[in-house]
């Protein structure tokens, strides 16, 4: 018989528990402009994505597939080194899947990164902005079907999907170091397309300040799990009805590339605050 949502989860948790022995209790997903992260972590154990049973296998060009266990910022994390995009095709339980596992492996706080293009005057390309709320414009919930109790309640409250304490945590270390931190709501939305004028346009008017094609599912079956997150966007292009620049993946790339050194920065500081 076909197994269901739960076993899959609970036998790739299952395999990776055997591989590395000791787990930790936080994970980063690196998006595109926290890649660099990767170069900070002192590697004790790592999985390539297709040797881990029930994991899909990243296709995207600029990300790598694998799950890394090491230190950073005195710290003992897990890093998802690659993520699964709703545009390549998977299916949102497959989205989810790794934060699934996560939490099945004992995570409870989630970093989270994420390249966004900037619907807000104020932005720059190149800024970072922390991830204080979402809109979630995918055309399907990944809790959307069964619920497995076990794994979360049917109806999750989602009043503070990004948790305000680190929040806070960012904002104290960003006037510490002068680092210029902006605050926004990002609207997660399928893509792969970029938007229209009218588009970047529209989310700006219903409350969005930057724009991204993934975050939104993982945030949402990391609350549904209880776990606390963190998320951050590399503003690499920005958009709306005056704005004549056409953005281009290599350009999101060359600006996200940029930003690392205070994505990472940020990021290394405030594990060794947790
Ligand atoms: N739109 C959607 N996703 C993005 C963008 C954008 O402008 N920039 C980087 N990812």
């Amino acid at each position: 018989m076909e197994k269901n949502y739960l076993e899959k989860i609970r036998e790739t948790a299952g395999f990776i528990r055997e591989k590395v022995g000791e787990l930790p209790h936080i994970a980063v997903i690196l998006g595109t402009g926290l890649g660099d992260l990767v170069n900070h972590i002192e590697i004790t154990n790592e999985l390539d994505y297709h040797v881990i049973p029930n994991f899909p296998v990243s296709t995207v060009e600029g990300h790598s597939g694998r799950l890394i266990f090491g230190n950073l910022g005195g710290k003992y994390i897990m890093a998802m080194q690659g993520r699964f995009h709703y545009y390549e095709g998977y299916d949102m339980k497959e989205v989810t899947f790794p934060v699934r596992v996560m939490r099945e492996l004992g995570v409870e706080t989630l970093f989270v990164s994420n390249a966004a293009g900037g619907m807000n005057k104020e932005f720059r390309v190149g800024d970072v902005m922390v991830i204080t709320d979402h809109i979630n414009l995918f055309p399907e919930n990944p809790l959307r079907g069964k619920n497995y109790d076990e794994l979360g309640p049917r109806f999750p409250a989602m009043t503070e999907a990004y948790c305000n304490a680190m929040i806070h945590m960012a904002d104290d270390i960003a006037r510490e170091q002068d680092i210029r931190l902006m605050h926004g709501v990002y609207v997660g939305t399928p893509g792969p397309t970029f938007e229209t004028p009218a588009e970047y346009e529209y989310f700006r008017v219903i409350g969005g300040d930057a724009v991204g094609m993934s975050t939104v599912p993982e945030v949402i079956v990391a609350n549904h799990a209880g776990m606390r997150v963190f998320g951050v966007s590399v503003i690499t292009d920005l958009g709306g009805k005056d704005i004549k620049e056409v953005p281009t993946h290599e350009e999101v790339q060359k600006a996200a590339i940029k930003a690392q050194p205070v994505m990472t920065g940020v990021i290394k500081e405030m594990l060794a605050r947790l």
